[in-house]
């Protein structure tokens, strides 16, 4: 196959690239292909002639950046969304994977753990409603071009994701990142660092490789996996203080203190029954482990190609 890889100078994107084998593989840039400019898509896939598309770039951050440039979050998301769909049916490109998020889900379900068929029973939390807005059209766009046009584009639903090439800016990153470039700042300057989190609040989280690999798994099994059910990737819930804590120790830097205080949702467990169903062998990155290497990858390429 010929893939290509948008987003690939992002979290996801280069840790699929560590992955990359087998087949010819495309990961261009932005700047390479900005899929903002129709044309710029064009003009890639002309030239490359990609038959299989992996949909991973998005204007993504975690709650600040959500509840701060919510006009950009999704004008540019339905933008990027809908030019990559069109080029790719245009060049027939049938055949592809679509990351959403559990942002999709609505913020009063009908039950705990949400399941797939929940992702639209309701309006989405407001701290992230422009970004799950985009998400939701782009999985409805999909089984659009499935039902209507014989596609096969499966959408892929992860949790917070977390790894190295992760965003780590204190602003506009995901709450691990974040938290991990707190600490080093804190660290080396000494001071104490506050945080704000509800204390009872508790997320999933799954590795970036973990990711990866689900999508190494989908890319041949596309046809026995039905493209009008989208797979949650997701797994055990955490408490953010004791990630927080976890971070704090790996910094060797427990100077600091939690202000309870929750702006987004206090939990939204999601199922991965569907996910453990369709990969049953799959084995699932160690959270511990993951967040320590995450951590020793910050602090080794903090001065090179760190996001921040
Ligand atoms: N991170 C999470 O916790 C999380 C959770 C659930 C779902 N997801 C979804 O998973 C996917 C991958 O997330 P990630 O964390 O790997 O993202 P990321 O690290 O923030 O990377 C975003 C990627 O999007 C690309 N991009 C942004 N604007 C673009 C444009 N105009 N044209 C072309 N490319 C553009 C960036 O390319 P340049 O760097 O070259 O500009 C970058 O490669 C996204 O669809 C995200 O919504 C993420």
């Amino acid at each position: 196959m010929r893939i290509l890889v948008t987003g690939g100078s992002g979290m996801v994107g280069r840790t699929l690239q560590s992955f990359a084998t087998d087949h010819t593989w495309f990961f261009p840039t932005s700047k390479e292909m900005n899929l903002m400019d129709f044309d710029s898509i064009q003009s890639f896939i002309k030239k490359n002639n990609p038959n299989f598309v992996i949909h991973l770039a998005a204007n993504v951050g975690g709650l600040y950046k959500n509840l701060a440039v919510r006009v950009d979050m999704l004008h540019d998301n339905l933008i990027m969304n809908e030019n990559i769909l069109t080029a790719c049916y245009n060049n027939k490109i049938t055949r592809g994977i679509f990351l959403c998020s559990t942002c999709i889900f609505p913020k009063n379900p009908p039950a705990y753990p949400m399941t797939e068929d929940m992702m639209l029973l309701g309006e989405p939390h407001p701290s992230n409603a422009s970004y799950a807005w985009s998400k939701r059209l782009l999985f409805f766009q999909c089984q659009n071009y499935n039902e209507e046009r014989g596609c096969h584009y499966l959408c892929l639903i992860p949790t917070n994701i977390f790894g190295p090439h992760d965003n780590f800016s204190i602003a506009d990153g995901h709450v691990i990142a974040a938290v991990i470039h707190r600490f080093y700042v804190a660290k080396q300057q000494k001071t104490r660092l506050e945080i704000k989190t509800g204390t009872n609040s508790l997320r999933q989280f799954i590795s970036a490789c973990d990711v990866a690999r689900t999508i190494l798994s989908c890319l041949t099994r596309l046809d026995d996996i039905s493209q009008r059910s989208p797979i949650i990737i997701a797994h055990k819930e955490h408490r953010l203080v004791d990630v927080i804590q976890k971070i704090s120790k790996l910094f060797d830097h427990d100077n600091y203190l939690i202000i309870d205080q929750e702006l987004g949702q206090e939990r939204k467990p999601c199922s991965f029954q569907r996910f453990t169903e369709t990969f049953p062998n799959f084995k699932f990155d160690d959270f511990d482990q993951t967040l320590a290497k995450t951590v020793e990858w910050f602090q080794d390429h903090y001065h090179t190609d760190v996001r921040r």
